[in-house]
């Protein structure tokens, strides 16, 4: 059968949502030049709906681990060194789909990257992290985003670099937070991006937590649907936001939400928190 346009591709809805959150992602300043990465887990069905317009497949290329639970699914991805700000001007030059192959440890493209383009360097963090939140969700995780969102990076400078400091912090600066993650947030340590060592720091983290930052680099979120992984980003970085600012207004801090608040709002929204980060 003849491949289909690669415009006709692009209208297709997971195609569409994944370019919307790119963009989102662009407007709130979360993407300076390629910074940033999206991938989204896509279903059978979907992947039904763009067989049609694969192209020949292209070379298979080794994840540096493998990833049994991931065997055979297919993922639409950012490409290395493209820039969030383009993706909604040429699709299929930015994005592509590449699929795993039957051992989980090799991927190919099968749409999309034109011109010779990669996904992006952080493809095994992506990998790692689906197959994690894969099996910590029962297959409900689509969803992995790594934004350098700005306030969430200068807070790694200030304070200590630990699970339990950063979750508290998030916390106490915006009274949604505990609904919202109360598992809390992960942190990983700086390293340098890009490599299997970090996935594997980042996917270990992201068995407890549905988001990890990465010290002086940005964070990484994870959820079933675009809406819900972006805004789940969109939480934390506010919370870093209102955080910075009060330690920026100089004068310390008069008050806060206090660990019985939180307890208080995790009864009445029927959510369970982390105990050990409470006092
Ligand atoms: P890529 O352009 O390879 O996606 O890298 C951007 C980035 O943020 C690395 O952490
Ligand atoms: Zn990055």
């Amino acid at each position: 059968m003849e491949k289909r346009s690669d415009k006709a591709a692009e209208s297709l809805g997971f195609v569409q949502g994944f370019v919307r959150m790119c963009n989102d992602g662009w407007l709130q300043g979360w993407h300076e030049r390629n910074g940033g990465n999206l991938s989204y887990r896509l279903t059978n069905q979907e992947v039904a709906e763009a067989r049609p317009y694969f192209g020949e497949p292209r070379s298979w290329h080794e994840v540096g681990v493998e990833l049994p639970n991931l065997a055979g699914e297919y993922f639409l991805v950012t490409g290395s060194g493209k820039y969030m700000r383009n993706v909604i001007l040429d699709p299929a030059a930015n994005i592509g789909i590449c699929e795993l192959d039957e051992s989980g440890s090799r991927w190919r493209i099968v749409w999309g990257l034109d011109g010779g383009a990669r996904p992006t360097s952080e493809f095994p963090t992506h990998l790692m992290n689906h197959s994690v939140r894969k099996q910590a969700t029962d297959g409900a995780n689509r969803v992995i985003y790594h934004c350098h969102a700005t306030n969430v990076i200068a807070l790694t400078y200030v304070l200590p670099l630990t699970d339990r400091d950063f979750s508290r912090a998030l916390w106490q600066s915006a009274t949604e937070c505990p609904v919202v993650f109360p598992e809390g947030v992960g942190v990983v340590e700086w390293m340098v991006p890009g490599g299997v060592d970090i996935a594997r720091a980042t996917s270990k983290k992201m068995e407890t937590y549905q988001a990890a930052i990465w010290a002086q680099h940005g964070l990484f979120v994870s959820g079933p649907d675009f809406d819900t992984a972006f805004g789940l980003a969109h939480t934390i970085e506010k919370s870093a936001e209102i955080y910075v600012k009060v330690l920026s207004c100089g004068q310390g801090i008069r008050q806060t939400i206090t660990d019985d608040d939180l307890r208080a709002i995790a009864h009445d929204f029927g959510v369970t928190l982390n105990e050990s980060f409470l006092d």
